[in-house]
């Protein structure tokens, strides 16, 4: 065959089982025989074999392509992937639809119902029209590159018609037949089965070795639309149907509401219709449909303000309570925990409870050996309801709190208006354990490879008792402990390398200072800009930083006056460790004379020099409020290349307007352009 005729075969090989792909996992309507289907995916990898030349990454013969990978690359998120607030009840759906109504000055909303589907969320990037990266949520903002796991789901489309950069966003699932297959298989091979399809769909996903991913079974629904910079639609409604044209799976149950009632009515339906899916949904999505209103609504620091995930509600289970264990924390505080028979709830089994301080289990009467009723809080966490008192056998006996520290017998005390008991002792094994814990977790110093399991094993061993420790790790030292091999710990000693270079709000957050959460940590670092000024400072000082109360000052400087504070701060400076803020600075003494200072800004159009997050970083860190849309309210627009509608609107309220330029200059003034 030569090489023209090749190519033209190939393609027209590629055509066909690409529809009948489409049919098969995006329409769950098979069109052909398996056999067909067979025949055609062998002579097109055939054909590829002997013309390489023509393999195109799009061809469904690349779907599992490629080597395990060492680790995942992060992926930054150019619009944040953000969560929903939840409702539990009718009265929280009719509360945030006066919320929307009443933000938005209108009496009239459509909304959009969804169900809620319990996987994992994920975000699809096209460029060209090609799938060029597929990434996990993560914490929002930074998430994976799973991009060659997602490449193995077949509902997924390798190539789109859009040639415009597009990234969608849907929920990666495991359906419950696969699920369950998957667990038998598992629970033959002696492995541990999953908890639920939610874990398990993560699982996959979380595999460095696509061959794995492949065969999962694994699928996913497409729900939004993350960056599109030509998107032209106006409303969500329009980009579902949009996504579908597009070749995009989305969940055929969705449906326009146009008052609150016809919503709660869709919710009361699914409560019931939910257990003939044959995937999990854990609730349902209630988004406006409108995208102006959207814009309008904007969102909080977590989630908009144009959507919410009404909770189905959480099933309880009975079971025997027969023991209860204490732990003690981070901070010393010891938390009872009932341990349970284990029992079936919400699609997972439950053994522990957390039953939080001695007061709460004499209010709800708790006793060992009692019969008791749990659920779980917000679908997640075990919970316990109440006591059957009915059941009681005269076996049960009443709990009291130890008066002594469960990890290192010393005296428990009962801080000044706490309920909790607390370990003061700040030698106790349990609570240097959860601080180092604390230290390496992702919000603070981030070492992956460093889990709670991992500092365990190292602290038993004797090879970590202090923060400075773990910067002390040696290869021959880690390599005879149990699942320790070369890999893992040449990945564990790169990952605390890296550790080392984080901007000092990390490693103030995981110093694990009373009070001081990671916002503040954050805040204290940028005014402060290294760990030297921030030990000098004082307690005046610190007050005088905005957002730092007196409680916390207080804390910041009793910690920095303990010798033993002092020593450990001084070792993790020879150890290299950075202590230097490295972030972006606001000029906070400068702010009065911003131009941007208080104002609501409206970026449109293309820009040139700056990205659009870079521009709204900035604006913001001169203390200025960047939104979607443009309102009676809006200070300031600053238009790109080709702006549209708003720039329009912008010049019919007679709102003042700039160009890239002009905002260049600005920011060039005020020194924030690097
Ligand atoms: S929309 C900004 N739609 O629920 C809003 N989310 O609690 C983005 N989820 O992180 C989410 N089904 O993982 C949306 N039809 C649906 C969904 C859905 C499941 C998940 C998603 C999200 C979480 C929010």
């Amino acid at each position: 065959m030569d090489q023209a005729k090749a190519k033209q075969e190939i393609n027209s090989l590629r055509e066909d089982l690409n529809k009948y792909n489409y049919k098969y996992y995006v329409l769950d309507q098979p069109s052909v025989s398996d056999a067909i289907y067979d025949q055609k995916m062998q002579s097109l990898r055939q054909l590829e074999e002997q013309f390489p030349q023509f393999i195109t990454s799009d061809s469904p013969t690349q779907r599992v392509g490629g080597e395990a990978l060492d680790a995942f690359e992060k992926v930054q998120h150019q619009v944040p992937m953000l969560s929903l607030s939840n409702a539990f009840n009718e009265s929280d759906l009719r509360d945030f639809d006066r919320r929307v109504k009443d933000g938005l000055g209108v009496e009239r909303v459509m909304y959009v119902c969804e169900l809620k589907i319990d996987g994992l969320a994920v975000s699809l990037r096209y460029e060209n029209g090609l799938f060029t990266q597929g990434a996990t949520r993560g914490d929002g903002t930074t998430g994976e590159d799973i991009t060659s796991n997602l490449r193995t789901i077949r509902s997924i489309p390798l190539r789109i018609k859009e040639t415009d950069t597009i990234e969608v966003r849907g929920e990666a699932f495991m359906p419950q037949k696969s699920f369950l297959a998957l667990n038998e298989a598992k629970e033959e091979n002696g492995e541990d089965p999953f908890a639920n399809p939610r874990n398990a769909a993560a699982g996959s996903l979380r595999q460095l070795n696509p061959k794995i991913a492949a065969k999962r079974n694994l699928d996913i629904f497409l729900y939004a639309v993350g960056q599109w910079e030509s998107g032209t639609l106006t409303a969500h409604s329009e980009r579902l149907h949009y996504l579908s044209t597009l070749g995009f799976k989305t969940n055929p149950e969705w449906q326009k509401c146009a008052t609150i009632d016809e919503v709660i009515n869709y919710v009361n339906e699914w409560v019931t219709k939910r257990t003939n899916l044959h995937y999990e949904i854990d609730g349902i999505v209630i988004k406006v449909d409108q995208l102006a209103y959207q814009d309008q609504l904007g969102t909080t620091a977590k989630s908009p303000r144009w959507a919410i995930a009404y909770k189905f509600p959480a099933e309880e289970a009975i079971t025997k309570l027969h023991d209860i264990e204490l732990s003690v924390g981070r901070t010393g505080v010891v938390t009872p925990t009932a341990v349970l028979d284990p029992v079936k709830v919400a699609g997972t089994t439950v053994q522990r409870a957390s039953l939080h301080n001695e007061d709460l289990i004499h209010e709800k009467d708790i006793r060992m050996n009692d019969t008791v009723v749990i659920k779980k809080a917000g679908d997640i966490i075990p919970e316990v309801v109440r006591v059957m008192i009915d059941e009681r056998d005269g076996t049960e006996k009443p709990y009291h709190m130890p008066s002594q520290c469960p990890a290192c017998s010393s005296e428990l005390v009962r801080l000044e208006e706490e309920v909790a008991l607390r370990c003061i002792n700040p030698n106790c094994p349990a609570q240097v354990k959860e601080g180092l814990t604390h230290f390496v977790s992702r919000n603070a110093m981030n070492i992956d490879g460093l889990g709670e399991k991992v500092i365990e094993q190292l602290f038993e061993a004797n090879l970590v008792k202090s923060i400075a420790d773990i910067y002390q790790l040696k290869r021959d030292e880690l390599l005879p402990l149990e699942r320790m091999g070369e890999k893992s710990v040449d990945n564990l000693l790169q990952a605390i390398e890296v550790s080392k270079s984080n901007s000092l709000e990390r490693l103030l957050f995981g110093l694990g200072i009373r009070f001081v959460g990671s916002k503040a940590a954050k805040t204290l670092a940028i005014h402060f800009e290294t760990m030297d000024q921030l030990e000098q400072a004082s307690y005046d000082e610190l007050v005088a930083v905005k957002e730092i109360g007196d409680k916390m000052a207080d804390s910041i400087v009793r910690y920095f006056s303990e010798e033993e504070v002092k020593e450990l701060l001084h070792d993790l400076k020879a150890l290299n460790l950075n202590m230097t803020y490295l972030g972006l600075k606001p000029k906070t003494e400068e702010l009065n004379d911003s131009p941007f200072y208080e104002k609501t800004i409206v970026l449109t159009g293309k820009m040139k020099e700056l990205t659009r997050p870079e521009a709204k970083e900035k604006i913001e860190l001169l203390g200025g409020k960047v939104t979607g849309s443009v309102s009676k309210k809006t200070s300031l627009v600053i238009a790109g290349e080709d702006a549209g509608s708003k720039l329009d609107k912008a010049n019919n309220l007679g709102i003042t307007t700039w160009d890239e330029q002009q905002l260049i200059d600005a920011l060039k003034e005020k020194n924030e352009t690097n």
